[in-house]
C-alpha cells in the first residue's frame, strides 16, 4: 500500500472514530439514555420486598394514578424519575445498567482464573443493589410520610399493566410495569430548587425555617434509628409547599446506635457539611445569616455548642 493511501484510510479510520463518539455522547445528553431494557432485569423473587396488600380503595388509587401520563423529570444514579400530569406524583424506575457485566466482563471467559474475579464483581453489584431495595422498603415500613411513599412493586410481577411515560426528548413509550420494578411517590421540589427560589427572591426568614425543618426531619429518622448514608441533601430531599419530604431512601440503613446523640451529631454534621459549601457559591451576601442560624438552631437542639467546620 502507498503511504498516502494508508495516511488517508488512518485519516478516515480516526475521524470515524470521533465521529461516533460525538454522536455517542449526544446520545447519551439528550436522552441520559432512558431504554426500557435499562429499567428491567430479571431479579429472583425475594419476599422482604413486598409490601403488605393494598385495600380496594388504595389499590383504586394506584389505578387512577398510573393511568395518567408521566414525563421526564430527571435521573439520579441508581433511578429515572418521571412526573405525572397533574404534578402531583412520580413514578421512579431503577436502573438496572450498573448491575449487568460490563463489556470487558463479557469478553473475559468464564473460567480460571477469571471466573472468581467475575463472581466478586457480580456478587458486589448485586448487594449494592439489593441495598437500595432495602432502603425503599425500610422507608415504607418506618418512614413512609417523611420520603411521600405512596406504592412500590420491587418484585416484578406476572399481570402485566401498561404505563405510558414521555422520554427526555419527548417520545411517548409504553411500559409494561408488571415487568419492571417500580415505585410511586408524592412529587416534591428538591431542598435546592427550594433554598434557590426563597433566597432568589431575598426570603432569608423563610429560607432559615426550610433548613430548619430539614434538620428537624434529620433528627427525627435518627430517634427511629435510620439514617441515610448518603448526605446529599440538597438533591435527595425537598419539600412539597411546607412539608419536608426524603425523596431518596436507596440508602437508608436501620442501626439503633444512630439513636445515641454522639453518633447522630457526626450524621448530622455531614448533612449540614453538603449544604454549606453550595450556599456559599451562590448566596455569599446569606451565607453568615445562615451559618449563625444553623449553629445557634443545633446548638439549642444538641444542648452544647455546634460549630460548623470550616
Ligand atoms: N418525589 C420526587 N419529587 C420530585 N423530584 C424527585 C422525586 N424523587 C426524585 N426526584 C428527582 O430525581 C432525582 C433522582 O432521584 P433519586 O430518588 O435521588 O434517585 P437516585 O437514587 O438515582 O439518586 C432527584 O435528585 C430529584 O431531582
Ligand atoms: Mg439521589
Amino acid at each position: 500500500m502507498k503511504f498516502s493511501s494508508r495516511v488517508t484510510r488512518t485519516i478516515w479510520i480516526v475521524l470515524t472514530i470521533v465521529v461516533a463518539l460525538i454522536a455517542l455522547r449526544a446520545y447519551f445528553r439528550l436522552t441520559d439514555d432512558f431504554r426500557i431494557a435499562n429499567i428491567s432485569h430479571e431479579i429472583p423473587y425475594h419476599p422482604e420486598w413486598e409490601i403488605p396488600h393494598l385495600n380496594s380503595a388504595d389499590q383504586a388509587e394506584i389505578d387512577t394514578i398510573l393511568n395518567q401520563k408521566f414525563t421526564y423529570l430527571g435521573k439520579g444514579a441508581q433511578s429515572y424519575v418521571f412526573a405525572s400530569e397533574d404534578q402531583q406524583y412520580v413514578i421512579k424506575f431503577f436502573k438496572f445498567k450498573h448491575l449487568k457485566p460490563s463489556w470487558l466482563a463479557m469478553m473475559l471467559p468464564n473460567v480460571v482464573p477469571f471466573s472468581p474475579y467475575l463472581e466478586r464483581v457480580s456478587t458486589r453489584k448485586q448487594k449494592k443493589f439489593n441495598s437500595i431495595f432495602a432502603g425503599y422498603r425500610l422507608a415504607y415500613d418506618l418512614n413512609r410520610d417523611e420520603s411521600g411513599l405512596i406504592y412500590m412493586q420491587l418484585n416484578p410481577t406476572q399481570q402485566s399493566r401498561t404505563v405510558t411515560v414521555i422520554d427526555k426528548i419527548g417520545l411517548e413509550r409504553n411500559i409494561d410495569v408488571g415487568a419492571v420494578p417500580f415505585i410511586i411517590q408524592y412529587k416534591g421540589e428538591t431542598f435546592r430548587t427550594i433554598l434557590a427560589q426563597l433566597l432568589d427572591n431575598g426570603d432569608l426568614e423563610t429560607a432559615k425555617q426550610r433548613i430548619g425543618q430539614m434538620l428537624d426531619l434529620y433528627q427525627n429518622e435518627y430517634r427511629k434509628g435510620i439514617y441515610d448514608r448518603d448526605h446529599g441533601v440538597l438533591h435527595n430531599t425537598g419539600f412539597i409547599g411546607d412539608k419536608p419530604l426524603h425523596l431518596d431512601v436507596g440508602k437508608l440503613s436501620q442501626d439503633d446506635r444512630i439513636k445515641q446523640q454522639a453518633n447522630y451529631e457526626q450524621d448530622l454534621a455531614k448533612v449540614v457539611a453538603r449544604m454549606l459549601p453550595w450556599l456559599e457559591t451562590n448566596y455569599p451576601q446569606s451565607i453568615h445569616a445562615l451559618t449563625q442560624y444553623i449553629e445557634h438552631k443545633l446548638t439549642q437542639d444538641l444542648g452544647h455548642r455546634f460549630a460548623v467546620a470550616q
